[in-house]
């Protein structure tokens, strides 16, 4: 038996990140714009702080500007929903993102709806949401615009291919479907209440899994040489206590199987940030006058 190829997704995302460097230094040039990317944070909850930090980080690596905001857990939603009233009218700032999870005092949809369409970054909002779902112009949740890139620098043409999505979530497992299905692929999403999960996926030419559940599909749920993109990114305890990441794949039986695959960490993940600054500057291209 051959072993997958490994998709080295940490690669793919470093020579994106310099080309959108790339790219920003010369929209500079031509038109006298850094492209703004404003991140906001509610609470202290660590593994967001890691993130907000890479984000403000890889920002900055890529010349563009970053703004951080901190707030604290128990803040009012009305003084969330003003910043994010005063940042929509920033010209400096093109981008915006408000890192999920919110503290529950906060109503989540709202916040989203108040982030102006053109600087969602996230592609969280219904008009963009809506966009993707119907072909339109839309800015596409950076997670599945990853795992799509490394897809198709792995497979090219995708059209008519045999695509299962596992997960159903707004952020990942449904924009994954829909840019699928714009990939003309034959699309399936799989999740919790699915009768064969197994059946399901061994039909897939590509697996996407976004469960958030550590090491749920086994190698014998994967079809011989498929492609498997690992979305998850879960904490799993160890014997020394210092903890391990694992994704929704079990990789070691999944390597056996597959023909190419996405490892944890490595993979999807690094490409999500890449495709956060792809997102800015598209968004930094698009508020030209
Ligand atoms: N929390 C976990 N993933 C994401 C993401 O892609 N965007 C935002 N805003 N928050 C997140």
């Amino acid at each position: 038996m051959t072993r997958a190829e490994i998709i080295d997704g940490k690669l793919f995302a470093e020579r994106l990140r310099a080309e959108i460097g790339r790219q920003v230094v010369r929209l500079r040039e031509e038109h006298l714009v850094t492209p703004g990317l404003a991140v906001i944070l509610v609470g202290e909850d660590p593994a967001s702080q890691v993130y907000v930090r890479n984000k403000a980080h890889q920002a900055r690596g890529a010349s563009m500007a970053s703004f951080e905001y901190r707030l604290p857990h128990n803040v009012p939603q009305e003084n969330l929903l003003e910043l994010i009233a005063r940042l929509n009218a920033d010209p400096a700032v093109h981008g915006i993102l408000v890192q999920l999870p919110l503290p529950p005092q906060v109503d989540t949809d709202r916040v989203i709806n108040a982030i102006r369409p053109d600087k969602d970054i996230d592609g969280f909002h219904p008009v963009n949401a809506g966009a993707l779902a119907t072909g339109g112009d839309a800015l596409v949740p950076c997670t599945p615009l990853g795992c799509l890139m490394l897809l198709k620098h792995r497979l090219g043409e995708l059209a008519g291919l045999r695509a299962v999505v596992l997960g159903r979530s707004n952020i990942v497992g449904k924009p994954m479907a829909s840019l699928l299905l714009r990939e003309h692929c034959t699309v399936t999403i799989a999740h919790s209440k699915t009768r064969d999960l197994a059946d399901e996926c061994r039909r897939a030419d590509i697996l996407v899994a976004a469960v958030g559940r550590p090491r749920m599909v086994p190698g014998d749920w994967i079809k011989p040489g498929a492609t498997v993109i690992d979305v998850g990114i879960n904490r799993i305890e160890t014997p020394d206590g210092k903890g391990r990441l694992v994704g929704d794949v079990d990789f070691d039986s999944a390597v056996q199987v597959a023909g190419s695959i996405t490892p944890v960490p490595g993979g999807v993940g690094p490409m999500t940030i890449a495709c956060l600054l792809l997102n800015t500057l598209e968004a930094a291209c698009r508020q030209l006058d």
